[in-house]
């Protein structure tokens, strides 16, 4: 029997997310839910603390802050977080626990995206496209010359991953194709599974940097990995090596800039022309699947069943 609408749980999604999810939460039946209706712009925080008073459940992104005072202007009626996001920086763990309010995040669905952008990036840095087509456009393109916008090739060279887990393994996957001659990988610990996989060699961090043609950052923020590709790490680096960061904090961007330009060619370059907006999942499908996810992990949370995919908090 149909509950009236009235009585439904209350939810309040922060953002217009992509049409998938909303659809879910439409056609459920479970829940009455208020949206933040734009997508051009983040709930601003006053509105979003009156908003959540009361509600049982909250589908966020990563733009909302979800700490002890929004959790308190919520009140204890709120069970359920679910978070649009694999990332969960924006979260205060602890204080989500202390209430014992149950997690939902949306892991996977989004690894083949950031692999692709992961994938483009290099290429687009190695083969020196943001260049070449600045010298197409303004001119600069004369006679063919024997040198001019040579970049560095994917074959028989070494790629090294920092932070081994589903996104570094689908980034090697794509790339073993291109002839890579060795991949080698860091991480807290070696991951045996995970490298099999893609035939990495565990090596430390000191030997990551020495030994990498391509260095691609693919690691969880944490504690030990906020800020770990610093001034020491490019240091060590050959200066003909790529980096490539698709990882949130990991490296402080003023540091980079302020670096001499010859001990790492490419960071200079990659900063200057190709630093790219928050894009590495934003495919239709991607984004759509993520939707989708949030919303059930908070209708499955709202019923009190397992999630399809939960924080252990
Ligand atoms: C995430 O989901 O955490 C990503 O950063 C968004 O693309």
């Amino acid at each position: 029997m149909q509950r009236e609408m009235s009585t439904l749980p209350r939810v309040y999604v922060t953002r217009q997310i992509p049409p998938e999810g909303l659809k879910i939460l439409r056609e459920s039946g479970q829940v009455q839910f208020q949206l933040w209706d734009s997508d051009d712009i983040p709930v601003p925080r006053q509105e979003l603390l009156e908003k959540v008073k009361g509600v049982d459940g909250l589908l966020c992104v990563l733009t909302e802050k979800i700490d002890a005072e929004l959790l308190e202007a919520a009140g204890p009626n709120l069970k359920v977080l679910s978070t649009m996001s694999v990332g969960f920086d924006h979260l205060s763990l602890e204080e989500l626990k202390k209430r014992g309010i149950r997690v939902g995040y949306t892991p996977d669905v989004l690894t083949d995206a950031v692999a692709e952008l992961t994938v483009a990036l290099l290429l687009t840095t190695s083969r020196r496209l943001i260049e070449a087509t600045h010298e197409a456009k303004t001119g600069g393109w004369g006679t063919w010359r024997t040198l001019w916008l040579c970049g560095y090739e994917l074959a028989n060279s070494t790629v090294g991953i920092l932070g081994l887990g589903r996104i570094g393994v689908a980034i090697a996957e794509r790339l073993a194709p291109f002839k890579v001659k060795k991949f080698i990988y860091t991480d807290v610990a070696p991951r045996p599974e995970l490298a099999s996989i893609i035939n990495a060699e565990y090596v430390s961090l000191d030997e990551l940097a020495k030994q990498s043609d391509f260095l691609t950052v693919c690691c969880a923020l944490t504690p030990e990995t906020k800020e770990i590709c610093n001034k020491d790490l490019f240091s060590k680096m050959k200066n003909t090596s790529i980096f490539i960061n698709t990882s949130r904090y990991i490296l402080s961007q003023d540091k980079l800039l302020t670096m001499n330009e010859n001990s790492l060619r490419t960071v200079i370059i990659s900063c200057l022309s190709l630093i790219l907006p928050h894009i590495a999942s934003a495919s239709y499908s991607t984004r759509n699947a993520m939707s989708a996810l949030a919303a059930n992990n908070l209708l499955l949370g709202l019923r009190g069943e397992p999630m399809i995919k939960e924080l252990k908090l």
